[in-house]
């Protein structure tokens, strides 16, 4: 039985502390399921690009990557104004998940308040633990979502296996360790629940066919890569169990905005009476808000990963090739809203809620109950 999560056997996070003591490893995402290969991020400079060219992604692990991006801005200039700097330089690398602001916000509180010769050693320790707070949470998700996982096993619809379907990447690639989404599947898995999991490819950058297929086929859970329109129909003929997805962003009153196309999935499993779940870290609620669809910034992207598509040729080079009629244009939103009366329930860290104020207000009474916007 695996532990944890491995690559060819051996127990990697997504980011690590350099061997130097200062730089930062991260996995290059961009390069999966095709290469393995570890970058080294010696600057600032160099966390925002991996943020924004998507070399790490997922909600908790931009987050966790932002930590140590502070850590290296500090390195250049612990100063207050250094501090600004980097804080603002970091916020702007993408606008979706929150992860990211809150992140920011713990280095920018922590540090501004001690001197700055202090600083640097201070900005490591909290991005350390910001990443080990996050194997936590995402393991104890995977616990209280192995529950449900182990009820609907009991009446699942198809006699081999239990079959979950998810979008997009919300295993361990998108976190520090054990993905949210995907930290449920791994439990059953680890349990010997045979379970199945249906991979939406996730057009346009396709981190289902790409990341989360590898994962799984690292991990040994039996997967199967579908196209993105395919969910509904599985849906209809009794072949999908339960939907999980993670989130980047979700409101105080439970709407859940995640990659897009996560809505359609939310749509299809209501008319089919499938159970729609979402792994959810405490740090990607967003207490400030409460109407998704109107208040989540939805982060447009380069019409390159509609126009295009990049994957290996049969001569083993990484290749990109045109889809559509030159000159035909393009629109790229990297991210949807679920209204919460679509999702059956969160799977938090600190148990499973409904998805609606008080089902959150009752997991996090200390955030939870601080007055919120109206809508
Ligand atoms: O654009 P990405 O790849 O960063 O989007 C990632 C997702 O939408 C994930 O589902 C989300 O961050 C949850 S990750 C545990």
């Amino acid at each position: 039985m695996l532990l944890s999560m491995n690559v060819d056997g051996k127990h990697y996070r997504t980011i690590w502390l350099g061997s130097d003591g200062s730089s930062v490893e991260v996995i290059d995402q961009t390069k999966l399921p095709h290469e393995f290969v570890i970058l080294k991020l010696t600057t600032l400079e160099d966390a925002i690009r991996a943020i924004k060219t998507m070399v790490v992604r997922g909600a908790p692990l931009i987050g966790a990557t932002a930590a140590y991006g502070f850590c290296l801005g500090m390195c250049e200039d612990a100063s207050d104004e250094g501090i600004e700097r980097t804080y603002s330089a970091l916020l702007a690398t993408r606008p979706t998940a929150v992860n990211l602001q809150w992140a920011l916000q713990k280095m920018r509180d922590e540090l501004s308040g001690i001197e700055s010769s202090q600083r640097v050693e201070k900005a490591y320790a909290l991005a350390s633990a910001i990443a080990d707070e996050d194997v936590a949470i995402n393991e104890s998700i995977g616990k209280h979502g192995l529950g449900l996982l182990k009820d609907l096993n009991e009446r699942r619809r198809q006699p081999e296996c239990l079959n979950i379907l998810t979008h997009c990447n919300a295993g361990w690639l998108a976190t520090v360790d054990w993905g949210t989404a995907l930290s449920p599947i791994y439990a059953a898995h680890n349990e010997g629940i045979p379970v199945h999991v249906w991979v939406d490819e996730t057009r346009p950058r396709n981190q289902g066919a790409s990341l989360t297929a590898w994962e799984l086929g690292q991990h040994g859970v039996a997967h199967t890569v579908i196209a993105d329109n395919v969910g509904g129909h599985l849906m209809q003929h009794d072949m999908v169990d339960c939907v999980i997805t993670g989130t980047d962003r979700t409101t105080c009153a439970g709407d859940v905005c995640n990659k897009i196309g996560t809505y359609l999935k939310a749509l299809a499993a209501r008319d089919n009476d499938v159970p729609f779940y979402v792994g959810l870290p405490g740090p990607t609620i967003d207490w400030t808000i409460q109407d998704g669809v109107r208040d989540i910034p939805i982060e447009q992207r380069d019409a390159m990963e509609v126009s295009h598509i990049t994957g290996r040729a049969a001569d083993g080079s990484i290749q990109s090739v045109q889809l559509i009629p030159e000159g035909s244009p393009v629109r790229n939103d990297a991210f949807d809203v679920t209204p919460r009366r679509l999702v059956t329930g969160l799977i938090t860290e600190r148990g499973v809620c409904e998805a609606s104020p008080e089902g959150l207000a009752t997991l996090y009474p200390e955030l939870g109950n601080a007055p919120a916007p109206t809508l």
